[in-house]
């Protein structure tokens, strides 16, 4: 193939006293100093309105990061403009010269922007250095420098056959219209993937971030217009939620949307594109990461600190705010005398605070509301005789939204924390006679509403054979051994079925080519 073979970006450590620590700790006072006034990019314009939105960091909400400047409905009717416009000329390009843009931004991000785009995840979503490192530098990079190996291997791939007298052939169209980029706060990555995936694939794309996430998503684009995405091919709107749906869905000119969010959210928009399905030209693609109640199902032959480091992990890096993150765990009762103390003696040693303290594991939770919601579950598991809170439920947003990390023991394993989604630091566990194995395995596949990750921890080779196929639906990435997070791209294709999505698996070729609509073509000598 004719595209570099991408290898994953490495990791930086920034260990105490390493230039590289110097170098985030220049770019978070930069950001700090700065207050960054954020306009929308539309057709490659900068788009101010009236009215600013001020962004203030979750950990410390009396300060003031910067503002950014919201639009409306005609700024969602602009940009669609603005990407009707691009179309023709962009999809029209050699595809070299689109792969050549993407492994550029990679470049950039993995070098010159580095460290800008790593505080301005760490400041405007609350991660620590380490989760910011592997979010918006190294996981954003491996998508576009895979993706880019992945289209080359679409356009690259063997014809039909064609007997003698014919010629047939099969061309990799774009999507007839735009595509509409929905992103989460939770990942920078995702937010730089949703939208770069389809335009790679020859799409003009209308994007929309979380609120929460425009501080970083703005830093995405700047790189991408550095890294020559022609104007209108990508344009960045923040617009609430209902206005720019009513818009977009229902334009003539819809033909797919990219999503990852809330379960609801997605089934909303559903039902919203089913209802006005006759208004489009095609049927659009509808390509969804949604919800997770992720489990891990420690089996009694575990290695028992294993298990501790992939409990704990799992359940409380960035807060447990990752869709992956476990929120439900299944501990023999032979094991958990030694397993709790670890646990809450790893849990104790966590240093909560502010993100510019590197020493700080855990931060604080994305906003005010995540903190309520939070907050209530933590109560009325307080006020249940039925459960135990073995450590943590504490939280306090005086000065940030910090939830500590929690640890609620459910008597029964249908118990509501054991169910519902709650992402955030908050971690549900049943404890297990080891005789009832085989009902484990029944009772995870049957509350698996949600089907996104989930872990065996065991030694037991017939025990993970068991447990890999009894759940075989019950996580679209599952694992063995290991926590339930921290999917690679181009090693873990990333996923889920059930209320978790459609599976199209972020950072794969599957994904790639829900963003073509192939003509086939016969020619006849
Ligand atoms: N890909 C991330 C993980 O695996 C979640 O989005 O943790």
């Amino acid at each position: 193939f004719n595209v570099p073979q991408p290898v994953n970006e490495p990791v930086l450590s920034y260990a105490p006293g390493s230039k590289e620590r110097k170098l985030l700790q220049q770019a978070l006072q930069t950001a700090l100093e700065q207050q960054r006034d954020i306009p929308m990019y539309i057709g490659g314009e900068e788009v101010r309105t009236d009215k600013k939105v001020t962004i203030r960091p979750p950990h410390k909400h009396k300060h003031v990061l910067g503002y950014y400047h919201e639009g409306d409905a005609s700024h969602v009717e602009d940009a669609i403009g603005a990407a009707l416009a691009a179309k023709e000329a962009w999809e029209g390009l050699p595809w070299e010269q689109r792969a050549a843009i993407f492994l550029k931004a990679a470049d950039l991000i993995a070098g010159p922007y580095r460290y800008r785009l790593n505080a301005a995840t760490m400041l405007g979503q609350s991660k620590n250095a380490f989760q910011a490192e592997i979010d918006s530098a190294c996981e954003i990079v491996d998508f576009l420098r895979f993706n880019v190996k992945y289209m080359c291997e679409i356009y690259e791939q063997q014809p039909p056959v064609s007997p003698p007298g014919n010629w047939n052939r099969v061309e990799q169209r774009p999507l007839e219209g735009f595509v509409f980029a929905l992103t989460p706060f939770n990942f920078t990555a995702i937010a730089g993937n949703l939208p770069t995936s389809a335009a790679m694939m020859g799409n003009v794309v209308v994007w929309k971030p979380a609120n929460t996430q425009i501080y970083s998503a703005h830093v995405l684009m700047e790189v991408f217009r550095e890294a020559g995405v022609p104007d209108g091919v990508i344009n960045l709107v923040y617009v609430d939620g209902p206005t720019a749906g009513d818009v977009i869905f229902n334009h003539p000119d819809f033909a797919g949307i990219h999503f990852t969010g809330s379960t609801g959210v997605f089934q909303h928009i559903w039902k919203t594109i089913g209802n006005n399905i006759h208004r489009y030209k095609s049927y659009p693609r509808i390509v969804g990461e949604t919800g997770g109640k992720d489990f891990i199902l420690v089996h009694p032959s575990a290695d028992i600190k294993a298990s501790a480091t992939a409990i704990v992990r799992g359940a409380f890096e960035y807060q447990g705010q990752k869709c992956s993150a476990a929120s439900r765990v299944y501990i023999p009762k032979s094991l958990w005398p030694e397993l709790k103390e670890l646990i809450v003696q790893d849990i104790k040693s966590f240093k909560i605070g502010p993100v510019d303290d590197f020493s700080n594991f855990i931060n604080a939770v994305i906003d005010e509301k995540s903190f309520d919601k939070l907050a209530k579950y933590i109560d009325a598991a307080k006020q249940d005789d039925d459960v135990e809170i073995i450590v943590g439920g504490d939280y306090d947003k005086s000065e940030g939204y910090f939830i500590h990390p929690t640890v609620i023991v459910a008597n029964r394993p249908d118990y509501v924390t054991m169910c519902e989604e709650l992402f955030g630091p908050v971690l549900t566990i049943y404890v297990y006679d080891d005789g009832q194995w085989t009902e484990m395995l029944d009772v995870i596949d049957k509350t698996s509403i949600y089907a996104l990750t989930g872990a065996i921890i065991s030694q037991d080779r017939y025990a993970i054979t068991q447990a890999t196929y009894a759940l075989r639906n019950a996580a679209g990435n599952f694992y063995i051994n290991d926590k339930c997070t921290g999917a690679v791209v181009g090693q873990q294709p990333f996923g889920g079925a059930r209320g978790s999505g459609t599976n199209d698996k972020a950072g794969s070729m599957i994904n790639l080519l829900r963003w073509v609509s192939p003509r086939t073509i016969k020619e006849t000598f």
